[in-house]
């Protein structure tokens, strides 16, 4: 392990103009200006700045684990937050790469970025050895390899689950769902049932359905439960014109406006989490994060939460998950990317991991914290649904590399339009795969 460099005199870290910064530079302070906030106060100086997520406890967990980083070398660390929509952070980080600017010396990126954001990345195997990347599971790091080159080290996985309302079950003595048609009865009759019992604000389902990145992985889920892929398959071809991916999304868009609300299409994670948080809904569709909060001394449902795996699709169909998850890559335009390595070694080490596991319910990449006791305990559904995170189905991107946000853009848009107007699927899903995908792809080829 290399040791991080002695403290250097502090420098504004907002000012370092990187060589070769091109006219979008100057868009740059602005789209910080704009979509950033800087956590812990003003803009100080610093030796380093990373963004982290600010989606349920990220922040504050963020910050804590920088904190002692910087106690244990003396280097100061500037927080940014950046927007809770993968769409938009994407997009954030894509208009300060293409600036060269070395403003954020440690990005925080979603396990669907590697191939995107690759040629703005450092090569981590210089500072972080095989003995390290072992410990975490196998094909995370393989997502964050590309061409060789190790651009991010995992730090936290996800995948798709359902939160139920144990108690409103057991009222209704109904079953945990095992596939969509029953999630449907069941959230119907509960919230038909709570709402003329005088609780008008009760939902059948809350998920993600707005126009970004979220909705991909909640209609992937939906797709491929009903055994109708993964938009497009491991040898580049598109597949999501079929009848199972179309059944899926009917079934979808029958939801809104009778288990789900109309708002539901403008829903990302907080928003669905908010509604199910404050009592307002029988299910919903998240991530493990939800956990910690749901069950926080100060949450409503506190005790009364279930966690599953998402339905299957009918009767031959089969539960789903969709991965997710963050990385931390370090970025080529780093004054200092030596000492953004130690500290993404810091952030990404077991017990760090651990930390952020009992405390915020955040998976970790490493398989033996899964065997932890500790860990268990905090969030028992980790060990109840390890082989649903293990074989989490994964979005295309590693087949579409640099061209995943436009398949993903131009799914979710679909999406969107499909569930916001009751459409059939069939012809819209027709529509995708042979004249925007097709036109994405060079013939399979990406
Ligand atoms: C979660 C997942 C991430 C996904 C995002 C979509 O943050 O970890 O992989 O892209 O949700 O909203």
């Amino acid at each position: 392990m290399r040791s991080p460099r002695a403290p250097r005199p502090h420098r504004p870290v907002r000012r370092r103009a990187a060589r070769g910064a091109g006219a979008g530079w100057r868009a740059v302070p602005l789209a910080l200006g704009l979509l950033l906030s800087f956590a812990g106060g003003a803009a100080q100086a610093a030796d380093l700045s990373i963004s982290c997520g600010a989606l349920g406890q990220e922040l504050r967990l963020c910050q804590d684990a920088v904190d002692a980083w910087s106690r244990k070398t003396g280097h100061r660390v500037q927080v940014v937050s950046t927007p809770n929509s993968a769409t938009e952070r994407l997009a954030l980080y894509q208009q300060i790469l293409a600036a060269r600017s070395s403003d954020i010396d440690i990005m925080q990126i979603d396990v669907v970025w590697p191939g995107t954001l690759a040629p703005h990345l450092v090569d981590l195997s210089q500072y972080i050895g095989p003995g390290t990347t072992a410990t975490h599971f196998k094909s995370l790091i393989d997502n964050d390899t590309v061409d060789g080159a190790l651009v991010a080290m995992p730090w936290f996985t996800d995948a798709g689950v359902l939160f139920y309302r144990k108690d409103l079950l057991e009222k209704y003595n109904e079953p945990v769902p095992k596939t969509w048609t029953e999630l449907t009865r069941i959230a119907r009759r509960i919230q038909n049932a709570e709402r003329a019992a005088g609780h008008a604000r009760m939902q059948g389902f809350v998920f993600q359905a707005k126009g970004y990145e979220g909705l991909t992985c909640n209609a992937l889920e939906w797709i491929d439960s009903f055994g109708g892929g993964t938009l497009v398959d491991d040898h580049g071809a598109i597949t999501v014109d079929n009848p199972r991916a179309a059944a899926a999304l009917d079934l979808a868009a029958s939801w809104i406006g009778d288990i789900a609300p109309e708002g539901v299409l403008n829903y990302d994670e907080e928003q669905s989490r908010g509604v199910f948080q404050s009592s307002n809904a029988v299910f919903m569709r998240n991530w493990p994060y939800a956990w910690a909060l749901a069950n926080a001394e100060d949450s409503p449902i506190r005790g009364q939460v279930g966690v599953t795996a998402l339905p299957a699709g009918g009767t031959d169909g089969h539960p789903s998950g969709v991965l997710g998850g963050w990385q931390l890559a370090v970025s080529k335009y780093s004054a200092h990317p030596a000492l953004a390595a130690d500290l993404v070694r810091h952030l990404t080490a077991a017990s760090e991991q651990k930390r952020r596991a009992v405390i915020g319910a955040y998976n970790p990449t490493i398989p033996a914290l899964y065997r932890d006791p500790e860990v268990l305990d905090a969030v028992p559904f980790f060990g109840q649904l390890y082989t649903s995170f293990e074989h989490a189905v994964a979005r295309p991107s590693r087949i579409t590399g640099s061209k995943y946000n436009r398949v993903s853009a131009a799914f979710y848009n679909t999406v969107h339009d499909i569930l916001a107007r009751r459409q059939p699927a069939e012809p819209q899903l027709r529509a995708l795969a042979q004249r925007r995908l097709q036109r994405l792809s060079r013939d399979g080829q990406w």
